[in-house]
């Protein structure tokens, strides 16, 4: 982001994101960037713009996977990761900001991952001077944007806050950009280099963790052939057909699957560590026994909440299930066991969450009950990720439609860990370390759905 901009546009709204402005701060109501964005981000993210955006996510997922080469013999994929990060990428790109973007940046996804693997350089503040193949990655990125911004400005010019209702469109995608657009143009000193800026942040924030978690939620399941077994009925009966009885995914179905729910949250336990920051603005302290200074700033670490053995249930004795390994079913109520769900101690909370009343007919239930402060994969209060019902969607939706159109075999040996890649633990979710090899085939008869 250009200096100039920082200063003339970001830097003079202190007012904070929340609808009541910070004590002591004096910004104009509509110059309130921060929490304008909030809102739109709150409204675009939810309801029938939600609905629209996973629709196209899913829509986009199919047709790349028909048109796909993949036959009905195997093909070996030497890199799992980059496969899956684009299969994830590409769907998420067009969902939120259109098609054109791939004609007017036919490199996106190349430019992005050499944009993702140059950032941790940059954040670590090094001058341009000593990594400058990171910054040029970052400049890359940054042009095409700019040069998708302009070309969608001249085929479809942006009509502001007018379009609303006006939904998705191939130029610049949902609303919500569209409006996200209108409002940053909008802001002091802004420039067309400070928007492409904006839009990688976008892109960025969109990708950074929901594309690493995609694909360890594919890898953890694919590795263990009975949890496979387990989950691919689910999957099937979310397989739902229209009159004309073409059948389609029915999401959120799926996304109430008890079982599928468990695997995602605990994906995110397990692969999200998020360092949450935050400034002490008020004066007031969030922690007994701890005084902060005011203006000084807090990390919440998410990773050390998400490993706390006096929290988090990690099996018995005879089957024990540690923090440190993938469990499908840590977050899972069993009405007949009583030591099941995701608490090391649940009685006090089984009661608060009505889990005493379910027979043993219901079947396991899906619980985050009375982990509060312990499963903040999205952070949490005000600044929670407004794009968490997305993220759900997409990762268990991709899983859904990967399995209904491919067999896949990872080819890793099962007694060898795939471990994070730590370069990456700023971001949060870190993508595994390493080539993981595997091999993927069309489904013969496409599943019985
Ligand atoms: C597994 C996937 C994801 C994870 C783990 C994640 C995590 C987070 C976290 C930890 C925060 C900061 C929260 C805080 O400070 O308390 C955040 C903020 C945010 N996330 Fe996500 N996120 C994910 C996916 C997404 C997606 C798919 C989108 C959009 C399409 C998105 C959009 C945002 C935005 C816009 C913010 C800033 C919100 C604001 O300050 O107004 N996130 N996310």
């Amino acid at each position: 982001m250009p200096e100039a901009v920082v200063k003339s546009a970001y830097a003079r709204d202190n007012s904070g994101i929340a609808p009541k402005p910070l004590p002591g701060t004096n910004v104009p109501p509509e110059k309130r960037f921060f929490h304008l964005h909030h809102r739109l981000v709150l409204k675009e993210m939810s309801g029938r713009s939600l609905n629209q955006m996973t629709s196209r996510f899913l829509e986009s997922q199919e047709r790349r996977f028909a048109n796909s080469e993949i036959g009905e013999d195997w093909t070996n994929i030497p890199d799992l990761y980059s496969w899956l990060e684009n299969v994830v990428f590409q769907a998420s790109v067009e969902s939120l900001a259109g098609t054109k973007i791939f004609d007017v940046i036919p490199n996106l996804m190349n430019e992005y991952r050499d944009f993702y693997n140059a950032a941790p350089t940059i954040l670590r503040g090094l001058p341009r001077v000593f990594s400058p193949k990171a910054y040029k990655a970052r400049d890359t990125l940054v042009a095409s944007l700019r040069k998708w911004h302009e070309e969608a400005q001249k085929n479809n010019p942006l009509r502001g806050f007018d379009t609303e209702g006006q939904g998705w469109d191939e130029w610049w995608g949902t609303q919500f950009v569209k409006q996200r657009k209108a409002l940053v143009l909008a802001m002091d000193g802004m420039t067309l280099d400070g928007m492409a800026s904006d839009d990688l942040a976008l892109i960025l924030t969109a990708n950074v963790n929901a594309v690493p978690s995609a694909a360890w939620l594919i890898i953890d399941v694919m590795r263990n052939p009975s949890l496979f077994e387990r989950v691919m009925p689910e999957v099937t009966g979310a397989f739902e057909a229209d009159a004309e009885g073409r059948k389609s995914l029915n999401i959120v179905k799926l996304c109430n699957s008890p079982l599928l729910q468990s695997i995602y949250a605990e994906t995110l336990r397990l692969r999200t560590s998020n360092m949450l920051p935050r400034v002490i603005n008020t004066g007031e302290q969030p922690l007994k026994r701890w005084t902060f200074p005011k203006k000084g700033a807090v990390f919440v670490l998410g990773n050390v909440a998400a490993f706390d053995e006096n929290v988090w249930n990690s099996g018995t004795g005879s089957e024990p299930h540690p923090l440190h390994e993938f469990w499908a079913d840590r977050f899972l109520k069993y009405p007949d066991d009583p030591r099941s769900g995701p608490l090391r101690n649940p009685a006090p909370e089984a009661k608060k969450a009505g889990l005493d009343e379910i027979t043993e007919d219901d079947g396991p239930r899906f619980t985050t009950s009375g982990l509060d402060g312990a499963w903040i994969p999205y952070g949490g209060g005000i600044n929670m990720c407004p794009g968490r019902h997305f993220a759900k969607q997409e990762l268990i939706g991709t899983f859904a439609m990967l399995v209904s159109q491919f067999d896949m075999e990872i080819l890793t040996p099962p007694e060898v860990k795939i471990e994070p890649n730590t370069g990456f633990r700023i971001f949060g979710t870190m993508p595994p370390k390493g080539k993981i090899e595997a091999r993927i085939r069309r489904r013969r008869a496409p599943m019985d759905r």
